[in-house]
This record gives C-alpha cells, structure tokens and sequence, in this order.
C-alpha cells in the first residue's frame, strides 16, 4: 500500500510523528496543582458533550506517559506533537508559576529526547485557565498579554531541549466555535464576543512569538491553523460570493493577517463589528515565522445563507460521497491544494502537516486486535496527496498524525476514536491498531529508502 505514497519526495529529514492534547489525554485534571481550564467548566456543563464525558481522566497520560512513548517507539514516528496545559503551568492565567506543572512537560519532553524523537510543542490548545475566562477571556486583549507571559515561562523552561514551538492551536475554533456557535467552550454565542477573541488570539500569537524568541533563541516558530478548501454548491454567483465568504471566515481571516495583509476588508464588511485595534499591533501579529502548521480533515461545500448567521453561508452535505464517523467528507486532493496555496499564496518556507487523520467505529476482534482499513485507507489517500504536493514544491518537513491515542473527541466525547492506538476506557490499555502499523510500515520503507539513498 505505501508504494502509492510517492516517498522519494519526501526529505530524508521529514519528521514522521503523532499529535495530542493535553485536555484529550491527560487526565489528572486536580492534580500537583493544576487549575481548572474553560473545557473543564464546559464538559462539566450537563448537555455540553455527548454521553456527558469529561477530560477529568481521558487516558491517563498524566501517569502512563511512559507507556505512549513505548507507543511511539514501536510505530517507529520520530516526533510528537504534544500541547502544554497552560492551568498546570499558571494556574491562575498569570502571575503564580507551578513548579510542579512545569516539571511534567519537563520529564515529557526528556522521555522524549531519550527516546529519539522530538517534540513539538503546541503552547494553546484550547484549554483557558477558568480565572482568565472569570475575566473575559479572549475578548479581552488582557488574555493575550497574559499567553505571552506564560508562553515566556514555557520557554525559558525547556527551550534548551525544544525547538519546535506553534504558539495556537486552530485559534479558528477558539474564536468561532467557541464564541460564535456556542459548540465548544466557553459555549458563547456572539458574534462581536467572537470577532475580538478572533483578533487577541492572533494578537496573543504575535506576542507569544516575540516571547518564546527572546527566552529561547533558537526557537522555531509557527502556529497551526485547521483550513478547509471550499466549494461553491451551484455556479450560482450567491452561492460563489458565499464561498468566497466561508473561504474568508475559514482561510483568510487566519492566514492575511499573520502574512502582514491585514484582516480581510471583505469579512471585516461581513462581521460588521470593530476591531479592537491598538498601533502596531498589525505588525505585531505578522511577526515572521519559520513554519507553517495545517490541520486538514474534510472540505466544505456551501450555499448561500442571507439570513443566517455570519458569513451567511450554510455547508451541504453533498449525496454519494466517502465520509468518515465524523460524517466528514474525505477528499485527500484538499490536503494537496492547501499545501500548494499556502505555498504559492502566502510564501511558505517550511510546512507541516500538524494534524490530519479520521474517526471510525472500530471494533475490538476476540482475539483484542483492532483492524481499521478505512482508517488505513484514509490515511495512505492523504499521505499519497501530502508527497503529491512536496513534489509539486511544497516545502513540507513532516507530517503528525491525529491522533497517536484515541481521546476525549471535545463535544463528542470518547464516541469518536481517531487513534493510531485504541484506548479501552475502561482498563486504559493501549493496543496498536492495523493503521497503527500502516503508518510504521510507511515510515519505516520511507527510512530503507532514505539509507539507500545516503
Ligand atoms: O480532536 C481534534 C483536535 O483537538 C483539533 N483538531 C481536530 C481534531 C479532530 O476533531
């Protein structure tokens, strides 16, 4: 199967790895100090998540670290993208820094280097400390001060070890979903609430980057942004204006800015709401990167919407089509298309692809193996179109997997399983799954081909 991923494309450097959170798999929520975050607040709100889950154990990372980087070392990845709990390391969102929260990312990112495979480290990744949220939270430009403070600890902390930073995780979702469709925390909707969460995460980023640069100063930073491509339902120019405005709300509003290009004059029209701009904060958050991130799952086709809510277009769900459990539709050419416009679009130096994978129901065989060929497939299809776009040009020095372990699926809860890994959540052990090994069976022809090569 791996001989339809075109590897001689790929560098011989390219980092093969798995991605997590720290809200999805860590569990140990009261734990040596941590606080809690807005997705504690959120999942403990009955009716948030399905089933009424919660992170409060997920996997049990917290104590069974160890194991996953066994996990790792046996599918043979060479990096791990993992997120650091900004309440374990300043519980209260500034001020007061907890040594012991520090001291587990610290004994992480060793485990890690010991094993051989380095760490990307993801400084937001959803999880608010409550107090900030108490305060405002991103819609205040005070949060954004404070994420570049706590990014200056994190920093100072293990930037000897760490090269690898992305400041936000999907700030999209945050800002959007969070904000504005109420579906993740802080479970808002207002759409003025949700524009200016939208402009102190990207300030937040902007500042973060400064931060992280002057505590350590070989940093590599990037931030990672989840893009779709987007589809117009009929030729109709509504629904064409109307992709014009999801592509705005989805790609641009994320992707100008921290190009130096400003927000977009045509969403800034469609928001209708000011934005809390302050002098030199522009330039701020076009602070010049070293990577780029992309999280890809699924492409949208939309429709006109006028009297919906901003941007007033609506996605279809289009007939006969492949989906996934998440009855997200599967089109591994957006991988490729968003790869190549980020590269001829906005000048990409260096790629990743930080996140792409799929959910299914998986099913645990008597003899406790689990096969996933959808998954496989899935997985093969996107890796195909990632090497499809490096021989293209596109500069992509890795690709993550999501997600190493089955986890808490947000809103979801744990009904939806997109680990390499499964999780049985009641004994919390880990087994391989069949994509598990796919993936070590593509890392380890892409290293033969390399040592060939050399
Ligand atoms: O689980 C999430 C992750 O936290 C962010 N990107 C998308 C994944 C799948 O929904």
């Amino acid at each position: 199967m791996s001989d339809r991923i075109d590897l001689a494309a790929l560098p011989h450097d390219f980092l093969w790895g798995t991605a997590t959170s720290a809200y999805q798999i860590e569990g140990a929520v009261a734990e040596d100090g941590r606080s809690p975050s807005i997705w504690d607040t959120f999942a403990h709100t009955p009716g948030r998540i399905a089933g009424d889950d919660h992170g409060d154990v997920a996997c049990d990372h917290y104590h069974r670290w160890r194991e996953d980087i066994g996990l790792m070392r046996q599918l043979g990845t060479n990096a791990y993208r993992l997120s650091i709990a900004w309440p374990r390391v300043v519980p209260g969102g500034d001020g007061r820094v907890n040594e012991k929260g520090l001291a587990f990312y610290d004994e992480l990112v060793d485990g890690l280097l010991a094993a051989g495979i380095t760490s990307s480290v993801t400084l937001y990744h959803w999880d608010l400390p409550q107090a900030l949220q108490d305060r405002g939270g991103w819609p205040e430009r005070e949060t954004a001060e404070h994420f570049a403070a706590y990014a200056a600890v994190v920093a100072e902390r293990l930037g000897d070890r760490v090269t690898h930073w992305a400041t936000l995780n999907e700030p999209l979702c945050s800002a959007w979903i969070g904000h504005l469709e109420g579906k993740m925390a802080p479970g808002l909707t207002d759409l003025t609430a949700a524009v200016r969460a939208s402009y102190h995460l990207l300030l937040g980023h902007g500042l973060a980057t400064q931060a992280i640069r002057s505590a350590a100063p070989g940093a590599e930073v990037g931030i990672v942004n989840n893009l779709s491509t987007v589809h117009a339902a009929t030729d109709r120019p509504e629904d064409e204006a109307a992709a014009r405005r999801m592509d705005g709300h989805t790609n641009r509003w994320w992707l100008d800015p921290i190009h130096g290009r400003g927000f977009p004059t045509d969403m800034r029209e469609v928001y209708g709401v000011e934005l809390p701009e302050r002098a030199r904060d522009l330039t701020t958050i076009a602070a010049p990167l070293d990577w780029l991130g992309l999280n890809y799952y699924f492409p949208a086709t939309v429709t006109d919407d006028p009297t919906g809510p901003a941007p007033r277009a609506r996605q279809i769900r289009r007939a006969g089509v492949p989906r996934t459990g998440m009855d997200w539709e599967i089109d591994a050419t957006g991988i490729e298309t968003l790869l190549l416009r980020l590269t001829h679009d906005y000048g990409a130096r260096r790629l990743y692809v930080t996140e792409n994978g799929s959910a299914y129901p998986d099913v645990v065989r008597p003899d406790g193996t689990v096969e996933d060929p959808e998954r496989q497939e899935y997985l093969v299809q996107h890796l195909a179109a990632c090497a499809s776009a490096a021989r293209k040009g596109a500069p992509l020095a890795g690709y993550f997997a999501w997600s190493l372990l089955d986890n808490f699926e947000w809103a979801y809860g744990y009904e939806k399983r997109f680990g390499l890994v499964h999780v049985d959540y009641r004994t919390l052990a880990r087994t391989i799954k069949g994509s598990g090994r796919r993936y070590a069976d593509v890392i380890r022809a892409h290293g033969a081909r390399a040592e060939r090569a050399a």
